[in-house]
């Protein structure tokens, strides 16, 4: 009989969320059906798009809302106890869209997607660089924004698991990076832990146009944003001809009022483009991007960091870090 705690969505946050919105429940795990896969799980990555489907009525084509008092949907690493799935095998290890659980039990029809056999890399880099988040910069940056030698790249939210990963991808590509964080201490983190060539700290919003001009003299050539809002729209204000914005994310507008941008006739004037883009749709590339990263990472071009807390009871109140911004590079909780 073994035991499995879950954290629930305990009340629906109001804007941002509080540790309070999360409660721990413990259950008996039940028997495995057929085709199911018992997964203990090693790490729970916190990633803020989740926000987006904790709200009342807030299901999409992608993902149907989180009921309440459920566990919360998220992204785990686990290791497969025991299989009545002729897919899955009792040690291989999966990262798959489930709950935070410290057990799970699901059938193949999930989002799973194998870690590889071989495997270079501490297991939280799975959910982290080389997971959901690193693969978002990867995919972002070469796909998408392909910054040339000599152009700059603005990453916002530079300092979080994608933006960490995103401005290191720029400059591998020949591009200066500038990264906006809030406030003085950890835009100096990312210039000094991350390279990042200047930086904008967002907070300091009466002279925001200034730092951008100042930070990127040339212009902006790339916009990875994982921000949004009213600071999408400052940015639209200093992109040059041909700049390409990468909509990776919208952390600003989680669960808030959206405001701005209302000038989007600068992507017209610029003849600039704006691209979204949902990571989990190239799965069948990650091992190709997983062996890039992993390259770069061996040859010491890209720093991970990592903001990991110990423990199920840490999952709740690690994810509301990331938007009080506690959190420098990728958020985990190891079980
Ligand atoms: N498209 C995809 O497939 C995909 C996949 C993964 C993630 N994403 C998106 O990528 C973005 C980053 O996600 P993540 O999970 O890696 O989080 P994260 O970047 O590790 O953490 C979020 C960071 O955002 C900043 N932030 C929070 N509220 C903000 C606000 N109101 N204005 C400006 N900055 C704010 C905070 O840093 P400061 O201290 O600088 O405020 C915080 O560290 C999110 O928008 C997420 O939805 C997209």
């Amino acid at each position: 009989m073994t035991q499995n705690v879950s954290v629930v969505l305990a009340a629906r946050p109001n804007g941002k969320p509080r540790p309070s919105d999360f409660e721990l429940v413990e259950e008996t795990l039940p028997e495995l059906a057929a085709s199911e896969i018992l997964l203990k799980n090693h790490y729970v990555s916190l990633d803020a798009g989740f926000r987006n489907w904790m709200d009342e009525g807030s299901g999409d084509d992608v993902l149907p809302a989180m009921p309440l008092g459920a566990p919360v949907m998220g992204l785990v690493l686990g290791e497969v106890l025991a299989s009545r799935s002729p897919e899955f095998a009792p040690g291989e290890m999966v990262m798959a869209r489930l709950a935070w659980q410290q057990y799970s039990i699901t059938d193949a029809g999930d989002f799973l997607v194998r870690l590889p056999e071989k495997r270079e890399a501490p297991l939280s880099y799975y959910v982290g660089v080389l997971g959901d988040t690193g693969l978002s910069a990867y995919f972002g940056m070469t796909d998408i924004a392909k910054p040339r030698p000599g152009e700059t790249v603005l990453v916002s939210a530079a300092g979080g698991g994608v933006g960490s990963i995103a401005g290191q991808v720029g400059q591998i590509l020949g591009a200066r990076a500038v990264g906006i964080a809030g406030g003085p201490e950890k835009c100096a983190r990312l210039r000094t832990e991350l390279h990042y060539d200047d930086t904008v700290d967002y907070q300091r919003e009466a002279d925001l146009d200034s730092q951008l001009r100042s930070a990127c003299p040339d212009g902006v050539d790339v916009y990875f944003d994982n921000v949004g809002g009213a600071l999408l729209e400052n940015v639209l204000e200093h992109i040059n001809e041909g700049a390409r914005v990468v909509s990776c994310g919208a952390v600003a507008t989680y669960g808030q009022p959206s405001a701005g941008p209302t000038n989007l006739f600068q992507l017209v004037t610029k003849q600039a483009s704006m691209t979204g883009f949902l990571t989990h749709t190239r799965a069948d590339r990650y091992p190709e991007a997983r062996a890039q990263l992993q390259r770069w990472i061996n040859a010491g071009q890209i720093v991970v960091p990592e903001y990991c807390k110990d423990g199920i009871e840490q999952v709740g109140p690690a994810f509301c870090d990331l938007f009080a911004g506690n959190n420098f590079g990728k958020t985990v909780v190891r079980l």
